[in-house]
């Protein structure tokens, strides 16, 4: 099994420096050594290229902080993961803000006719300009996938949209705001939110999560963002929202997914280093990969 890791330090989808340091802040936490230990060739293609942030005051245009950058950045990162699927090899993208995902998803998605995607997120990240509270685009990715948003982001390497609302589940919701409410009942989209966690327990959430993805998917991306997890176990995220998804339902959730053999590609987003406790929720998106990846007592 060959994988291929491309880190991206993105910081321009939010307002709070350092998470471009997300993935030196992993590959220090040892996700190379730890992948391989687990019988994987790993290639590490390094960083994506992001620009600078323009000074101009053009760019918070339409409410869309950045819009420029972030998608000159996700639209090279979106050639770097369709590189990576041609040749056969799991993509594992390491963030950087969440605004990463349209790219990651524009790079995946041409490979597949239903490519499926489990949100794992505290956000919903379905807002878009007129929506946005903050204008912060790492609110937005997974309503540009639906091909909702601006068009130069939703048109990012020429298609959209890039999944289907019904290919979508979101697990540990916790703060969503008044447009992303109306759009995931208007489109019928899949949300286990952690009152569903707390009720049903992770156990059955992942299993009808994959049952819902199995039928109709040929393949199934995981996009986890780091403050899906409780910020007292991973504070180094720019955006905390208490209550959150623990060490433990999130290790269950991992080799649940491992042993459902239906995870095609990867990205673990929004660890920021300088937010961090000594590289906590860098050690913690390492050990989650250790469990997707197969890690398990026996
Ligand atoms: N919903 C809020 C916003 O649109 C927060 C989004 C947080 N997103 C994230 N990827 N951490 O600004
Ligand atoms: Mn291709
Ligand atoms: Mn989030
Ligand atoms: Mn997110």
């Amino acid at each position: 099994k060959q994988l291929s890791i491309i880190g991206v330090p993105m910081d321009l989808g939010q307002m709070r420096r350092g998470v471009d340091m997300g993935p030196s802040a992993i590959r220090y936490a040892g996700v190379v050594e730890r992948l391989e230990n687990l019988k994987y060739t790993i290639e590490d293609l390094g960083n994506i290229d992001i620009p600078l942030p323009s000074k101009k005051d053009d760019n918070k245009l339409d409410n869309l902080r950045n819009l420029n950058e972030i998608t000159e950045g996700s639209h090279r990162l979106a050639v770097a993961v369709d590189e990576v699927v041609e040749k056969g090899n799991f993509p594992l993208v390491l963030g950087g803000d969440h605004s990463i995902a349209m790219g990651t998803l524009a790079g995946l998605s041409k490979h597949y006719d239903n490519l499926g995607v489990i949100w794992y997120d505290a956000h919903g990240d379905l807002n878009t300009g007129d929506s946005s509270p903050s204008g912060n685009i790492h609110g937005m990715p997974l309503a540009v996938s639906l091909g909702i948003g601006h068009e130069k982001l939703t048109g990012i390497l020429d298609y959209e949209p890039k999944i289907k609302p019904e290919n979508i589940v979101i697990i540990g919701a916790r703060s969503l705001d008044e447009g992303e409410r109306v759009l995931i009942k208007e489109k019928g989209i899949k949300v286990y939110s952690m009152h569903e966690v707390d009720r049903m327990g992770m156990t059955q959430v992942v299993q009808e999560s994959i049952a819902y993805l199995k039928d109709h998917t040929d393949g199934v991306h995981l996009s986890l963002d780091l403050d899906g997890l409780d910020p007292d176990e991973a504070p180094g995220v720019g955006t905390p929202v208490m209550g959150g998804l623990s060490y433990r339902e999130s290790h269950l959730a991992m080799e649940m997914l491992y042993q459902s053999e239906m995870i095609t590609s990867a990205e673990f987003v929004e660890v920021n280093p300088i937010l961090d406790e000594k590289n906590k929720t860098a050690n913690m998106a390492v050990g989650l990969m250790g469990s997707l990846f197969g890690e398990s007592l026996k």
